[in-house]
């Protein structure tokens, strides 16, 4: 089987979070980096999502192009990628040449197929600024519950989509005017005629989790409608079809089209050609299509882009997984970028390694239901966990070692009986990690590798070998041999979640930087082994400094 993999593309419009990051990358790493231990292979795609009216808005608010507005934003979102550790294939954006054609493509052949429609539609219109007015271009009140500062595409106080001319006391957000009402004419991708096939599909997906699940029996009790899919606007792929001048595809039909283009572009970097991104996407058999995403993004990875991929001539993949993520939120409160209500992942990372923060998301994962992210929670998470039995047992094993043994294993080693039942636990264990990586639960993979963690420790509890080093000191040996590769063990389990740790840990035990879990039944390190420098791995978050990240959280508010 080969896996490719994609996370929801940012919107270049302003840096990420860790909201972000605990939706839909850090999962998405963390799984990349279970099936490469797992000796599979991998794709893993993605880039930012660059066109969209909040784009336009931004770039016009500053006195800048769009263009600036997503190369800025590009980076910053890269740049926070790489101090995650989060590690993409590629990692593109969707304004690009071959990003275009193979959009129009898809267009032309929907059209083709019969799956496109035109209508007019009513629009607002601005007067004064000569421009229609799509999506968050207008701000009015919401007709639905109230509330002021509603947008033409949705309500951010009751989270309803709404259809902007049924604004109450609409603004044009450019110049303030109130805009007019005019005619525009528009595509729209017939979602109505996908949705047996839709349904049908779905139904095959008993072990999807039950929010994408809901989500889209939800939908079809409504009934699918056809959905507009273009946009007056001059900043997007244009549309390819006479009377498309001055107008765009909307970016939410072009978005979920870059991870296909991106991993086209991918592959003709690697000299692998122009048509060997169809290996990956028109190969039913032997590709699985795994989409991380967050919650809000269900609509268009279950229904919309599943649906332009049936429309097309050939035989696309479909996605096998969705693993939709709930919210995770700051401190009891929600994340927000526009209030810089947020903890971004260059601030924090000041302060602490990206493994801790790796560790603590994924510990604290919104998997079920939401998340909430507290500096308390972080340090003790560090503190109680990965310091006190991970970190611990890896430090007092190779002081002891270098203190009594110079470093060195000695080659006349005797195991003690009570192996057996350690390797016991520990295979169960280990099961029990690789499982739950296999199924996304990555909670409880930090919850069987603590376990793992704390069974470790009790066996060199038990064992004592500052006892047995004067009783019998090839037994003592024996046990020491035994916690390196435990140690082993967990360094190679732990690193989809903890990869920089994995990586030192391996260096002072003196061993390869290698992270095979098949080779996780025996014991890799042998007697006569000679260990490298002990580190402390994680050291302790003090108080301090978790007083400190509050009160600068408490300063936005
Ligand atoms: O919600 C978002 O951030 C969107 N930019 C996600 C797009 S995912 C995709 F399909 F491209
Ligand atoms: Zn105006």
């Amino acid at each position: 089987m080969r896996y490719l993999l994609t996370s929801a593309l940012p919107y270049a419009n302003g840096p990420i979070h860790l909201g972000h990051i605990a939706g839909a990358y850090l999962p998405g790493d963390i799984y990349n980096r279970f099936l490469k231990n797992m000796n599979e292979e991998t794709l893993f795609i993605c880039g930012t999502d660059e066109h969209g009216v909040p784009i336009t808005i931004n770039a016009e608010s500053r006195g800048i192009t769009p263009e600036d507005v997503i190369k800025e934003n590009h980076k910053k979102i890269e740049n926070a990628f790489n101090l995650m550790e989060i590690n993409f294939d590629i990692f593109s954006g969707t304004h690009n040449e071959t990003h275009f054609e193979m959009s129009k493509d898809f267009f032309l052949t929907l059209q083709k197929n019969g799956y496109i429609t035109q209508k007019v539609v009513k629009q607002f219109y601005c007067e004064h600024d000569k421009k229609f007015l799509p999506d968050r271009y207008v701000e009015g009140i919401c007709p639905l519950c109230g509330a002021t500062g509603a947008r033409g595409d949705q309500c951010d106080k009751c989270g309803n989509s709404l259809n902007s001319i049924e604004l109450k006391e609409p603004k044009c957000k450019i110049c303030g005017a109130t805009p007019v009402i005019k005619e525009s004419k528009h595509w729209f991708l017939e979602l109505n005629k996908f949705q047996d096939r839709l349904a049908k599909w779905l139904d095959t997906k008993t072990h999807w989790k039950n929010n994408v699940k809901q989500f889209c029996k939800q939908w079809f009790e409504r009934g699918l409608e056809p959905r507009a899919i273009t946009r007056d606007i001059n900043w997007g792929v244009p549309v390819p079809a006479e009377g498309g001048d001055g107008k765009v595809l909307y970016v939410w039909f072009d978005a979920p089209i870059g991870y296909i283009s991106f991993t086209k572009s991918l592959l003709e970097k690697r000299g692998e050609g122009k048509n060997a991104w169809e290996k990956w996407w028109k190969n039913k058999e032997d590709v699985k299509l795994v989409h991380f995403i967050g919650k809000d993004n269900i609509v268009f990875h279950s229904m919309v882009f599943p649906s332009m991929l049936m429309g097309q001539e050939n035989n696309f993949k479909l996605p096998d997984e969705i693993p939709a993520n709930e919210f995770l939120n700051l401190e009891g409160d929600k994340f927000s970028t526009s209030k810089n209500y947020a903890v971004w992942v260059d601030d924090i990372l000041q302060d602490i390694s990206s493994d801790i923060l790796r560790f603590y998301l994924a510990k604290n994962a919104p998997e079920n239901k939401d998340a909430d992210f507290s500096f308390k929670g972080l340090q003790n998470a560090n503190n109680g966990e990965l310091a006190a039995i991970y970190g611990n047992f890896v430090n007092r094993n190779l002081s002891f070692i270098n203190k009594f043994f110079k470093g060195k294993i000695p080659l006349e080693v005797e195991f003690p009986q009570e192996d057996k039942e350690l390797w016991n636990s520990v295979e169960k264990e280990v099961e029990n990690i690789k499982l739950a990586y296999s199924e996304f639960r990555v909670r409880d993979a930090v919850f069987h590798l603590m376990e793992l963690g704390r069974i470790s420790n009790k066996y060199f509890d038990t064992m004592a070998p500052w006892a047995l080093r004067k009783e019998n000191k090839a037994k003592c040996a024996g046990v020491l041999l035994n916690c390196l590769n435990l140690i082993d063990k967990l360094a190679t389990l732990f690193e989809p979640i903890t990869p920089t740790s994995s990586r030192k840990t391996k260096e002072m035990l003196n061993i390869k930087p290698v992270f095979d879990f098949s080779k996780l039944n025996e014991n890799q390190i042998k007697e006569g082994h000679k260990i490298g420098t002990p580190e402390i791995l994680y050291e302790k978050i003090e108080d301090e400094l978790v007083e400190k990240w509050k009160q600068n959280l408490e300063a936005t508010k």
